[in-house]
């Protein structure tokens, strides 16, 4: 399993120990930047993940800026991409379950690296349910055509 990873500069100290977490769980890594505390511009890193998710080059992305906001409303303008921004870990999951999302975002201004560490564990251990939710996402992709 490939995940896609991307940061603006106020989410740029939280992404390393996101991405050792992630690795030590047994996934691959791909990281998209920022690579430093530049000042830089979220929806550019939004864009790299999001293209790479879409493209089937990583199977899943993770996205942080200060809010996690302005990087999931970026990327959710990609066709193909259902975005999260999440700061528990109960939202992280069912929109797994039932919204098949399948880029998470979180905000490095709201959540600490032990509860970013919860809400990446639950989010990418749930599964999608299917069933009476494929019919609702499949309508939400009808936004897109
Ligand atoms: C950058 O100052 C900040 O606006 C950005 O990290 C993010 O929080 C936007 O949603």
């Amino acid at each position: 399993m490939k995940l896609a990873i991307g940061c603006d500069h106020v989410g740029f100290e939280l992404k390393p120990e996101i991405i050792d977490y992630v690795r030590e769980l047994g996934y691959e890594v791909t990281d998209f930047g920022t690579t430093t505390n530049e000042r830089t511009n979220y929806p550019q890193y939004a864009k790299k993940v999001s293209e790479a998710v879409v493209s089937g080059d990583c199977d899943l992305g993770i996205l942080i800026c200060g809010t996690g906001v302005g990087i999931s409303i970026s990327a959710n303008k990609f066709n193909g991409i259902r975005a999260v921004v999440c700061s528990e870990p109960y939202s992280a999951k069912l929109s797994k379950e039932h919204n098949n999302t399948n880029i998470l975002a979180f905000g490095s201004r709201v959540v600490g690296i032990e509860l970013a560490k919860m809400i990446v564990k639950e989010w990418l251990d749930a599964e999608f349910e299917g069933g009476r939710h494929s019919e609702r996402v499949e309508m939400i992709a009808e936004f897109e055509s």
